[in-house]
């Protein structure tokens, strides 16, 4: 069954221990925490500080997802401050088999993620090492923004895709993910849906978790 991710990204940093907590009351099994650095995206959000100190506070997944130049420098320092998943980008990293080999070395889930306009070919020879497969439906660097609409074909190719392997690579969908577009998406073929401001619009976060979940 597919799952919904939200975003810390647009989490209340001012209490975001209180509302980790909550989600995590509400059953989301999985958190998505967006690492920025204002290189590889045009804005900057946190680093390890923030994921080391949330993570005794809660059992759930930390899906961490590095919008950062040359990941693969820091991806030991990610696992160090709580991450089950490390997913890299495929712009992002001139060596992306050795940083794939490292992730799983460190025994987290690896995924590759690819901008909107980066074509699901260039996972061709390296899909069946990977955990999960993350598409942008936005340019990755802020929350917010609105669905890319062509992101959807690229979900079914990837899934045609995936089926070809017989093995159990998961999709990710992140950006632009709401109450109209979500059940489209899982049809589409994704496994798992980020949402940032879909859940944290206002602080009735149990309330927007609701709806989307009724509109999947
Ligand atoms: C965007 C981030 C997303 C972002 C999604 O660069 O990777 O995870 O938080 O936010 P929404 O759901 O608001 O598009
Ligand atoms: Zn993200």
């Amino acid at each position: 069954m597919a799952k919904i991710a939200p975003s810390i990204l647009s989490a209340d940093f001012s209490r975001l221990g209180e509302q980790v907590k909550r989600l995590g009351d509400k059953g989301i099994e999985i958190l998505h925490i967006d690492v920025m650095d204002g290189r590889f995206v045009p804005n900057i959000s946190f680093g390890m500080p923030i994921i080391k100190s949330i993570r005794p506070l809660t059992k759930q997944i930390f899906d961490v997802h590095l919008m950062i130049e040359e990941p693969s420098k820091y991806i030991e320092e990610f696992v160090k401050a709580g991450a089950d998943i490390i997913t890299i980008h495929f712009e992002a990293e001139r060596h992306i088999d050795r940083a794939v080999k490292l992730i799983k070395s460190l025994g987290v889930k690896a995924c590759i993620a690819l901008n909107p306009a980066t074509p699901i070919s260039s996972l061709e020879y390296i899909l069946e090492d990977l955990d999960m497969v993350l598409l942008m439906t936005v340019n990755p660097g802020f929350g917010g923004q609105k669905y890319i609409p062509y992101c959807s074909n690229k979900i079914k190719d990837l899934k045609e895709m995936i089926n070809r392997t017989n093995k159990n690579i998961l999709i990710e969908v992140d950006g632009g993910i709401d109450k109209t577009n979500i059940a489209s998406a899982i049809e589409c073929g994704a496994d798992i849906l980020v949402a940032g401001s879909a859940v944290f619009n206002n602080d009735a976060i149990e309330e927007n978790i609701k709806t989307l979940n009724e509109a999947m």
